[in-house]
Protein backbone atom coordinates (compact mmCIF):
# COMPACT_ATOMS: atom_id res chain seq x y z
CA UNK A 1 0.00 0.00 0.00
CA UNK A 2 1.13 3.13 -1.15
CA UNK A 3 1.73 6.48 0.89
CA UNK A 4 -0.88 8.77 2.83
CA UNK A 5 -1.08 12.06 4.18
CA UNK A 6 -1.78 13.18 7.97
CA UNK A 7 -3.11 16.97 8.50
CA UNK A 8 -3.04 17.43 12.05
CA UNK A 9 -5.73 20.86 12.59
CA UNK A 10 -7.32 22.61 15.15
CA UNK A 11 -9.17 25.99 14.16
CA UNK A 12 -7.43 26.72 10.52
CA UNK A 13 -10.22 27.53 8.51
CA UNK A 14 -9.78 26.28 5.43
CA UNK A 15 -5.74 26.01 5.22
CA UNK A 16 -6.17 22.65 5.49
CA UNK A 17 -7.75 22.30 2.23
CA UNK A 18 -4.88 24.16 0.67
CA UNK A 19 -2.45 22.04 2.57
CA UNK A 20 -4.40 18.82 1.32
CA UNK A 21 -4.58 20.21 -2.51
CA UNK A 22 -0.80 20.74 -3.07
CA UNK A 23 0.03 17.73 -1.96
CA UNK A 24 -2.73 15.93 -4.00
CA UNK A 25 -0.80 17.46 -7.17
CA UNK A 26 1.99 15.50 -6.02
CA UNK A 27 1.84 11.79 -7.89
CA UNK A 28 3.27 10.21 -4.11
CA UNK A 29 0.53 10.84 -2.21
CA UNK A 30 -2.17 8.35 -2.49
CA UNK A 31 -4.43 9.53 0.21
CA UNK A 32 -5.30 12.30 2.72
CA UNK A 33 -6.59 12.07 6.05
CA UNK A 34 -7.70 15.32 8.17
CA UNK A 35 -7.82 14.61 11.67
CA UNK A 36 -9.57 17.86 13.48
CA UNK A 37 -8.83 18.47 17.46
CA UNK A 38 -12.22 19.44 18.23
CA UNK A 39 -12.19 22.86 16.79
CA UNK A 40 -14.47 25.47 18.10
CA UNK A 41 -14.35 27.88 15.15
CA UNK A 42 -16.75 25.75 12.40
CA UNK A 43 -13.17 24.30 11.05
CA UNK A 44 -14.61 20.51 10.83
CA UNK A 45 -18.04 21.59 9.78
CA UNK A 46 -16.48 23.46 6.57
CA UNK A 47 -13.56 20.83 5.86
CA UNK A 48 -16.86 18.04 5.56
CA UNK A 49 -18.75 20.31 3.63
CA UNK A 50 -15.80 20.67 1.06
CA UNK A 51 -15.11 16.68 0.92
CA UNK A 52 -17.20 15.70 -1.86
CA UNK A 53 -16.09 17.97 -4.02
CA UNK A 54 -12.27 16.69 -3.32
CA UNK A 55 -12.92 13.63 -3.82
CA UNK A 56 -14.70 14.07 -7.21
CA UNK A 57 -11.29 16.66 -7.81
CA UNK A 58 -9.09 13.41 -6.91
CA UNK A 59 -11.39 10.42 -7.97
CA UNK A 60 -8.43 8.04 -7.75
CA UNK A 61 -7.14 9.33 -4.25
CA UNK A 62 -8.82 8.45 -0.81
CA UNK A 63 -9.76 11.61 1.35
CA UNK A 64 -10.75 10.49 4.63
CA UNK A 65 -12.01 13.55 7.88
CA UNK A 66 -11.56 12.37 11.17
CA UNK A 67 -11.62 13.65 14.83
CA UNK A 68 -9.16 13.62 17.48
CA UNK A 69 -10.07 10.18 19.22
CA UNK A 70 -9.40 11.94 22.15
CA UNK A 71 -11.46 15.46 23.03
CA UNK A 72 -9.03 18.19 24.88
CA UNK A 73 -6.19 16.74 23.39
CA UNK A 74 -3.54 18.54 21.56
CA UNK A 75 -1.50 18.10 18.37
CA UNK A 76 -0.36 14.91 20.06
CA UNK A 77 -3.61 13.64 19.98
CA UNK A 78 -4.55 14.01 16.67
CA UNK A 79 -1.03 12.47 15.09
CA UNK A 80 -1.40 9.61 17.46
CA UNK A 81 -5.35 9.44 15.66
CA UNK A 82 -3.88 9.32 12.16
CA UNK A 83 -1.01 7.24 12.54
CA UNK A 84 -3.69 4.57 14.23
CA UNK A 85 -6.13 4.64 11.26
CA UNK A 86 -2.95 4.76 8.82
CA UNK A 87 -1.60 1.87 9.85
CA UNK A 88 -5.14 0.16 10.45
CA UNK A 89 -5.26 0.98 6.87
CA UNK A 90 -2.60 -0.17 5.27
CA UNK A 91 -0.63 2.47 4.47
CA UNK A 92 3.26 1.90 4.72
CA UNK A 93 4.35 5.34 4.22
CA UNK A 94 2.94 8.08 6.01
CA UNK A 95 3.18 11.98 5.39
CA UNK A 96 2.58 14.45 7.71
CA UNK A 97 1.98 18.48 7.49
CA UNK A 98 0.72 20.70 9.97
CA UNK A 99 -2.41 22.41 9.04
CA UNK A 100 -1.79 26.14 9.23
CA UNK A 101 1.31 25.57 6.38
CA UNK A 102 0.73 28.13 3.93
CA UNK A 103 4.14 27.73 2.03
CA UNK A 104 3.64 23.87 0.95
CA UNK A 105 4.36 23.17 -2.62
CA UNK A 106 3.90 19.91 -4.28
CA UNK A 107 7.53 19.35 -3.92
CA UNK A 108 7.57 18.85 -0.51
CA UNK A 109 5.74 15.24 -0.67
CA UNK A 110 8.17 14.53 -3.75
CA UNK A 111 11.26 15.17 -1.48
CA UNK A 112 10.22 13.72 1.87
CA UNK A 113 8.54 11.03 -0.09
CA UNK A 114 12.55 10.44 -1.92
CA UNK A 115 13.98 10.48 2.12
CA UNK A 116 12.44 7.26 2.58
CA UNK A 117 12.45 5.80 -0.67
CA UNK A 118 15.72 7.13 -2.50
CA UNK A 119 17.43 7.42 0.73
CA UNK A 120 16.48 4.68 2.64
CA UNK A 121 15.13 6.39 6.08
CA UNK A 122 12.81 5.25 8.65
CA UNK A 123 12.01 9.09 8.72
CA UNK A 124 12.60 12.02 6.70
CA UNK A 125 12.14 15.47 8.12
CA UNK A 126 11.80 18.71 6.81
CA UNK A 127 13.96 21.83 7.76
CA UNK A 128 13.24 24.98 6.71
CA UNK A 129 14.77 29.08 6.82
CA UNK A 130 13.15 30.34 9.61
CA UNK A 131 12.76 33.77 10.60
CA UNK A 132 15.31 35.11 13.52
CA UNK A 133 12.23 35.15 16.05
CA UNK A 134 10.80 32.40 14.77
CA UNK A 135 11.88 28.97 16.58
CA UNK A 136 12.68 30.01 19.97
CA UNK A 137 11.28 26.69 21.64
CA UNK A 138 13.65 25.05 19.09
CA UNK A 139 16.24 27.47 19.29
CA UNK A 140 16.92 27.48 23.00
CA UNK A 141 15.11 24.17 24.58
CA UNK A 142 14.87 21.27 22.22
CA UNK A 143 18.43 21.72 20.06
CA UNK A 144 20.42 22.44 23.25
CA UNK A 145 18.84 19.51 25.38
CA UNK A 146 19.51 16.96 22.19
CA UNK A 147 22.97 18.15 22.31
CA UNK A 148 23.39 17.81 25.70
CA UNK A 149 21.59 14.67 26.64
CA UNK A 150 21.19 12.47 22.80
CA UNK A 151 24.98 13.22 21.12
CA UNK A 152 24.01 10.67 18.22
CA UNK A 153 21.10 13.64 17.70
CA UNK A 154 23.04 16.26 18.11
CA UNK A 155 23.00 17.79 14.49
CA UNK A 156 19.16 17.62 13.71
CA UNK A 157 18.56 21.14 12.57
CA UNK A 158 15.02 21.44 14.01
CA UNK A 159 13.17 18.36 15.66
CA UNK A 160 10.34 20.08 16.30
CA UNK A 161 8.82 20.47 13.07
CA UNK A 162 5.74 18.71 11.97
CA UNK A 163 6.44 18.19 8.39
CA UNK A 164 7.93 14.37 8.19
CA UNK A 165 7.43 11.34 6.72
CA UNK A 166 7.77 8.15 8.37
CA UNK A 167 8.09 4.27 7.16
CA UNK A 168 4.87 2.19 8.93
CA UNK A 169 7.52 0.51 10.73
CA UNK A 170 8.78 2.97 12.77
CA UNK A 171 4.99 4.00 13.54
CA UNK A 172 4.51 1.04 14.73
CA UNK A 173 7.26 1.08 16.95
CA UNK A 174 6.79 4.96 18.04
CA UNK A 175 2.91 3.85 19.17
CA UNK A 176 3.42 -0.06 20.28
CA UNK A 177 7.27 -0.27 20.73
CA UNK A 178 7.81 1.65 23.97
CA UNK A 179 6.92 1.53 27.29
CA UNK A 180 4.71 4.75 27.45
CA UNK A 181 2.67 5.84 24.92
CA UNK A 182 3.54 9.06 23.12
CA UNK A 183 1.78 12.50 24.97
CA UNK A 184 -1.21 14.11 23.52
CA UNK A 185 -0.11 17.55 23.34
CA UNK A 186 2.69 20.08 21.76
CA UNK A 187 5.33 17.19 22.96
CA UNK A 188 4.77 14.53 20.29
CA UNK A 189 7.08 15.82 18.27
CA UNK A 190 9.95 15.73 20.91
CA UNK A 191 8.81 12.05 21.09
CA UNK A 192 8.95 11.17 17.97
CA UNK A 193 12.38 12.71 17.08
CA UNK A 194 13.69 11.76 20.30
CA UNK A 195 12.74 8.10 20.45
CA UNK A 196 13.57 7.42 16.32
CA UNK A 197 17.03 8.88 17.20
CA UNK A 198 17.52 6.97 20.57
CA UNK A 199 16.17 3.53 18.71
CA UNK A 200 19.05 3.74 15.68
CA UNK A 201 16.27 4.33 13.01
CA UNK A 202 18.10 5.87 9.98
CA UNK A 203 16.85 9.58 9.74
CA UNK A 204 17.48 11.90 7.14
CA UNK A 205 16.43 15.43 7.18
CA UNK A 206 15.40 17.58 3.66
CA UNK A 207 15.97 21.02 2.94
CA UNK A 208 12.48 22.72 2.08
CA UNK A 209 13.41 26.27 1.63
CA UNK A 210 10.58 27.99 4.15
CA UNK A 211 7.56 27.47 6.46
CA UNK A 212 5.19 30.52 6.30
CA UNK A 213 2.74 29.75 9.64
CA UNK A 214 0.86 32.23 12.01
CA UNK A 215 3.24 33.83 13.87
CA UNK A 216 2.89 33.63 17.84
CA UNK A 217 3.99 36.04 20.52
CA UNK A 218 6.09 34.61 23.36
CA UNK A 219 2.61 34.64 25.59
CA UNK A 220 0.97 31.84 23.04
CA UNK A 221 4.11 30.17 22.97
CA UNK A 222 3.38 29.26 26.58
CA UNK A 223 2.29 26.37 26.64
CA UNK A 224 3.85 24.95 23.72
CA UNK A 225 7.18 25.49 25.62
CA UNK A 226 6.21 23.97 29.01
CA UNK A 227 4.81 21.18 26.79
CA UNK A 228 8.10 20.56 24.88
CA UNK A 229 10.17 21.36 27.73
CA UNK A 230 7.68 18.86 29.83
CA UNK A 231 8.45 16.47 27.40
CA UNK A 232 11.96 16.79 26.75
CA UNK A 233 12.58 16.29 30.62
CA UNK A 234 10.37 13.12 30.42
CA UNK A 235 12.66 11.62 27.52
CA UNK A 236 15.90 12.08 29.38
CA UNK A 237 14.48 10.82 32.43
CA UNK A 238 12.96 7.97 30.62
CA UNK A 239 16.16 7.01 28.64
CA UNK A 240 17.98 7.13 32.04
CA UNK A 241 20.56 10.06 30.39
CA UNK A 242 20.27 11.69 33.42
CA UNK A 243 22.36 9.03 35.11
CA UNK A 244 24.94 8.88 32.37
CA UNK A 245 25.12 9.87 28.53
CA UNK A 246 26.49 7.59 26.35
CA UNK A 247 29.50 8.95 24.24
CA UNK A 248 28.42 8.49 21.15
CA UNK A 249 30.36 10.53 18.40
CA UNK A 250 28.62 9.36 15.63
CA UNK A 251 25.28 11.15 14.41
CA UNK A 252 22.60 9.03 12.80
CA UNK A 253 20.99 12.35 11.06
CA UNK A 254 22.27 12.71 7.50
CA UNK A 255 21.43 16.53 6.22
CA UNK A 256 19.96 16.41 1.97
CA UNK A 257 20.26 19.43 0.36
CA UNK A 258 18.57 18.94 -2.96
CA UNK A 259 19.55 20.26 -6.30
CA UNK A 260 16.32 21.93 -6.87
CA UNK A 261 14.88 22.85 -3.63
CA UNK A 262 11.42 23.61 -3.39
CA UNK A 263 10.36 27.29 -4.20
CA UNK A 264 10.10 30.07 -1.92
CA UNK A 265 6.42 30.66 -1.02
CA UNK A 266 5.32 33.82 0.63
CA UNK A 267 7.12 36.47 2.21
CA UNK A 268 10.77 35.31 2.45
CA UNK A 269 11.09 34.82 6.27
CA UNK A 270 15.11 35.62 6.17
CA UNK A 271 13.99 39.41 6.22
CA UNK A 272 10.45 38.86 7.53
CA UNK A 273 9.06 41.00 10.58
CA UNK A 274 8.08 37.88 12.70
CA UNK A 275 6.37 39.44 16.51
CA UNK A 276 7.22 43.03 17.49
CA UNK A 277 9.88 43.09 20.08
CA UNK A 278 9.08 46.18 22.45
CA UNK A 279 5.81 44.32 23.26
CA UNK A 280 7.04 41.24 24.09
CA UNK A 281 9.37 43.10 25.94
CA UNK A 282 6.72 45.07 28.01
CA UNK A 283 4.47 41.93 28.63
CA UNK A 284 7.31 39.81 29.70
CA UNK A 285 8.05 42.55 32.29
CA UNK A 286 4.67 42.75 33.51
CA UNK A 287 4.60 38.57 33.69
CA UNK A 288 7.47 38.71 35.93
CA UNK A 289 6.10 41.22 38.41
CA UNK A 290 3.32 38.71 38.90
CA UNK A 291 5.97 36.06 39.46
CA UNK A 292 5.59 33.94 42.85
CA UNK A 293 8.95 33.63 44.55
CA UNK A 294 10.90 33.47 41.54
CA UNK A 295 14.15 32.88 43.95
CA UNK A 296 12.93 30.20 45.98
CA UNK A 297 11.62 28.38 42.95
CA UNK A 298 14.89 28.78 41.36
CA UNK A 299 17.04 27.75 44.53
CA UNK A 300 14.35 24.85 44.74
CA UNK A 301 15.68 23.79 41.14
CA UNK A 302 19.34 23.92 41.48
CA UNK A 303 19.94 27.17 39.72
CA UNK A 304 23.73 28.21 41.32
CA UNK A 305 23.49 31.37 42.96
CA UNK A 306 25.59 33.41 40.21
CA UNK A 307 23.18 32.40 37.47
CA UNK A 308 20.00 33.18 40.13
CA UNK A 309 21.44 36.72 40.36
CA UNK A 310 21.81 37.13 37.39
CA UNK A 311 18.30 35.78 36.33
CA UNK A 312 16.49 37.82 38.91
CA UNK A 313 18.55 40.95 37.89
CA UNK A 314 17.46 40.66 34.19
CA UNK A 315 13.81 40.81 35.47
CA UNK A 316 14.01 44.76 36.18
CA UNK A 317 14.36 46.35 32.66
CA UNK A 318 17.05 48.88 33.44
CA UNK A 319 18.99 45.97 34.24
CA UNK A 320 17.89 44.02 31.06
CA UNK A 321 18.81 47.11 29.02
CA UNK A 322 22.36 46.95 30.90
CA UNK A 323 23.20 43.52 31.48
CA UNK A 324 21.22 41.38 29.24
CA UNK A 325 23.95 40.54 26.80
CA UNK A 326 25.03 38.13 29.69
CA UNK A 327 22.37 35.60 28.84
CA UNK A 328 24.71 34.09 26.14
CA UNK A 329 25.02 30.46 25.48
CA UNK A 330 27.84 29.94 27.72
CA UNK A 331 25.16 31.40 30.90
CA UNK A 332 21.67 29.81 29.18
CA UNK A 333 22.95 26.68 28.66
CA UNK A 334 24.60 25.65 32.30
CA UNK A 335 20.62 27.44 33.49
CA UNK A 336 19.04 25.37 31.09
CA UNK A 337 20.35 22.33 32.67
CA UNK A 338 19.60 23.08 36.03
CA UNK A 339 16.32 24.02 35.48
CA UNK A 340 15.56 20.61 33.37
CA UNK A 341 17.89 18.25 36.10
CA UNK A 342 15.34 20.61 39.00
CA UNK A 343 12.39 19.76 37.24
CA UNK A 344 12.72 16.44 36.50
CA UNK A 345 14.13 15.53 40.35
CA UNK A 346 11.23 17.92 41.54
CA UNK A 347 8.65 15.31 39.83
CA UNK A 348 7.72 17.53 36.92
CA UNK A 349 6.32 19.71 39.54
CA UNK A 350 3.65 22.44 37.51
CA UNK A 351 4.80 25.00 40.32
CA UNK A 352 8.19 25.58 37.95
CA UNK A 353 6.43 26.25 35.12
CA UNK A 354 6.05 29.89 35.44
CA UNK A 355 9.68 30.51 36.51
CA UNK A 356 11.18 28.21 33.55
CA UNK A 357 8.67 30.35 31.05
CA UNK A 358 9.97 33.70 32.64
CA UNK A 359 13.89 32.20 32.04
CA UNK A 360 13.16 31.17 28.66
CA UNK A 361 11.17 34.38 27.81
CA UNK A 362 14.76 36.19 29.11
CA UNK A 363 16.74 34.06 26.96
CA UNK A 364 14.58 34.62 23.38
CA UNK A 365 15.12 38.68 24.45
CA UNK A 366 18.45 38.80 24.58
CA UNK A 367 18.62 36.59 22.02
CA UNK A 368 16.71 38.65 19.94
CA UNK A 369 19.01 41.95 20.74
CA UNK A 370 22.54 40.92 20.42
CA UNK A 371 22.44 37.66 18.10
CA UNK A 372 19.84 37.71 16.25
CA UNK A 373 20.14 41.04 13.68
CA UNK A 374 19.96 38.64 10.10
CA UNK A 375 19.20 35.25 9.40
CA UNK A 376 22.23 34.30 9.41
CA UNK A 377 24.04 35.65 12.59
CA UNK A 378 20.52 34.22 14.05
CA UNK A 379 21.14 30.95 12.34
CA UNK A 380 24.71 31.10 13.14
CA UNK A 381 23.98 31.60 16.96
CA UNK A 382 22.00 28.78 17.17
CA UNK A 383 24.28 26.18 15.94
CA UNK A 384 26.71 27.91 18.30
CA UNK A 385 24.79 27.13 21.08
CA UNK A 386 23.52 23.69 20.11
CA UNK A 387 27.32 23.01 19.50
CA UNK A 388 28.18 25.11 23.33
CA UNK A 389 25.59 22.69 25.05
CA UNK A 390 27.45 19.04 23.45
CA UNK A 391 30.48 20.62 25.12
CA UNK A 392 28.96 21.17 27.97
CA UNK A 393 27.93 17.94 28.13
CA UNK A 394 31.16 16.46 28.23
CA UNK A 395 30.81 16.02 32.14
CA UNK A 396 27.73 14.27 31.41
CA UNK A 397 28.97 11.31 28.93
CA UNK A 398 30.73 7.67 29.57
CA UNK A 399 31.66 5.25 26.42
CA UNK A 400 29.06 3.52 26.34
C1 LIG B 1 9.78 26.30 17.41
C2 LIG B 1 8.41 26.83 17.25
C3 LIG B 1 7.43 25.77 17.42
O1 LIG B 1 10.44 26.66 18.35
O2 LIG B 1 8.19 27.89 18.07
O3 LIG B 1 10.20 25.49 16.57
Amino acid sequence: MPTVLIIPERNEGRTPLFVAEQALRSQVVKGVCFVDGWSTDGTYTELARALPDLRLKYPNRRIELLQSYLRGTGKGGAMVTGMEWALGAGYRRILFLDGDIRSVTPRWCELLYEGLVKHGAAMARGYFDRSPLDAQITRHVTRPLMSLYFPEGRNIHQPLGGELAMTDELVHFLLHGQTIDPPHHWGIDTFITVNTVVEGFPVVEVYLTQKTHKSKSLTELRQMLVECFDEMCRQIDLHGRLAAVPDVRAMTVKDVKPEEPPERVGEDVRTLKYVDLSEQEERFFTFVRGLREPETRLEELGVEPELRKLVLSLFDPAEFQRRSRELNPETWVPLLDRLARGYIQRNYDVVYHDVIFACWQLRVLAFAHHEAGSFEQAEEATERQAQYAYEYGARYRRAP
